[in-house]
């Protein structure tokens, strides 16, 4: 480790800069990791994580440090590498998103921080205000990728990949003229197939959107662009109740001849991540109810843009006949990252995964955390503790194989001891969280706290 890579609790600092949120500053290449317990052998691929590491070392906000990734490439049991990559973007190269002289956004610039994604064969490093960076299976940067020339907005941080189609869903939302958001349809071999306006009340912040069997949700709340913010270089955005809060709903064939959403007057909340959605339609049909699990946040950035409020896991039911919302909270518990087994994306799903705070809520951002289930049929959450000094990143379900049931598989994430001041990469039965830990994979280098991953399943011929 290098002295600049040695984490900081230097109280001058903003809490996105200290303990395990501070930056690391090497790029390393471990090989043959040595591996506590046994990693399941039909785990062959790699797990991808994404965060914001600024290369300066500042950034003026949690959000707005260059995208690092890291990768743990596992094949027959064992775990070949771990590494660490800057996504070498424009941005990182010192380009800037706006030209102040114009005004234009430039979308080849972007930190790709957030996410990290594959779809038709493409590994993308996602930011929500630019285009993907496209990264090998090695971690190098490929370059932007515009999807021929076709993609003319920013790429939301999550698409979502349908189950039924396997289309990716994606959307962007953009900050000062109309269209405000937009909504793309990439087809099963990549080719962006259907880019359509979305007509939202203004410059709303959108992180996340769903889709269901037959519809794609919209969100549009009350989190929206501040010109003011924005000449003083944080996030520029701010609470806005007089905003209103509302869910639009999209068939998803109609979208393809014009439609546009209906939508639903929800109490004022905010909305960082979904959950799922599903409707109760047939295949292409017309749906009575669509329901979406997300969590909520009664309220965000109110007050500046470091105020972040918990979000707590909430059901809504549209009725599409009569436009009633039926709203419940269906924890009282707070949590991050909400994950399923993407198999369910846009169907029923019985289990979700989460990060939660081992006590109470979480107050504190770097309070210890534990890995939460939820058996949404029972209502009843189990944990896994890592223990009193641990923080746990973002759970990704890695099915057992093709044809395991929805919670027949493996968690994996990378998990902090502050004690120690050591990462580990973590792989877990999901079907189980009281049972230890299948392996654990203690890493070379403190990896930061970070935001989300995925896991890459070997193609052939790899
Ligand atoms: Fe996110």
């Amino acid at each position: 480790m290098t002295a600049l890579d040695e984490p900081t609790s230097d109280e001058r600092l903003p809490w996105h800069l200290r303990g395990n949120y501070a930056p690391v500053f090497e790029e390393v290449d471990a090989t043959d990791l040595a591996v506590e317990g046994h990693i399941p052998p039909e785990l062959c691929g790699r797990y991808f994580r994404n965060g914001a590491n600024p290369a300066s070392g500042r950034s003026a906000h949690w959000f707005g440090g260059d995208g690092m990734l890291h990768g743990v490439r596992l094949r027959d049991g064992r775990a070949e590498w771990y590494r660490n990559r800057w996504v070498r973007t424009k941005a990182l190269a010192g380009a800037k998103r706006i030209n102040l002289e114009t005004g234009q956004f430039d979308l080849t610039v972007g930190l790709a921080n957030t996410h990290v994604y594959r779809h038709a064969g493409r590994i993308f490093a996602l930011e929500e205000g630019s285009y993907p960076n496209e990264v090998s299976p090695e971690l190098d940067t490929i370059g932007v990728h515009d999807f021929d020339g076709r993609l003319r907005t920013p790429f939301t941080a999550h698409p979502h990949t349908c189950a039924d189609t396997g289309e990716m869903h994606f959307f962007a939302y953009e900050l000062v003229r109309a269209p405000f958001v937009t909504y793309h349809v990439a087809d099963r071999t990549g080719r962006l197939v259907h880019s359509q306006p979305i007509d939202v009340g203004g410059p709303t912040m959108v992180h996340d959107f769903a889709i269901s069997r037959n519809y794609a949700i919209f969100l549009d709340l009350p989190v929206v662009f501040d010109l003011e913010m924005a000449l003083t270089g944080t996030m520029p955005f701010r609470w806005q109740p007089s905003y209103g809060a509302r869910i639009g709903i999209l068939h998803r064939s109609r979208a393809r001849e014009g439609a546009q959403p209906t939508w639903f007057e929800i109490p004022l909340c905010y909305v960082f991540h979904i959950m799922n959605a599903w409707d109760d339609g047939a295949p292409d049909g017309d749906a009575r109810f669509v329901w979406l699990d997300a969590g909520r946040h009664a309220s965000m950035w109110d007050g500046g843009p470091d105020k972040f409020v918990p979000s707590m896991l909430h059901r809504w039911r549209f009725d599409l006949q009569t436009g009633a919302v039926h709203e419940e909270q269906l924890d009282d518990v707070s949590h991050a990252f909400p994950r399923i087994d993407d198999r369910r994306t846009g169907l029923p799903n019985r289990y979700g995964w989460g990060v939660a705070p081992r006590t109470g809520t979480r107050d504190e951002m770097d309070a210890p955390t534990v890995l939460a289930k939820w058996d949404l049929e029972t209502g009843q959450r189990t944990v896994h503790d890592f223990g009193p000094t641990c923080t746990t990143g973002e759970p990704v379900f890695v099915p057992a194989s093709a044809s395991s049931s929805e919670d027949e598989g493996y968690l994996v994430t990378f998990v902090h001891d502050a004690a120690e001041d050591a990462s580990s990469f973590v792989v877990l039965d999901a079907s189980d969280m009281g049972n230890p830990p299948l392996a654990v994979v203690p890493l070379p280098k403190r990896v930061p706290h970070g935001f989300h991953g995925s896991w890459f399943a070997d193609e052939q011929g790899e």
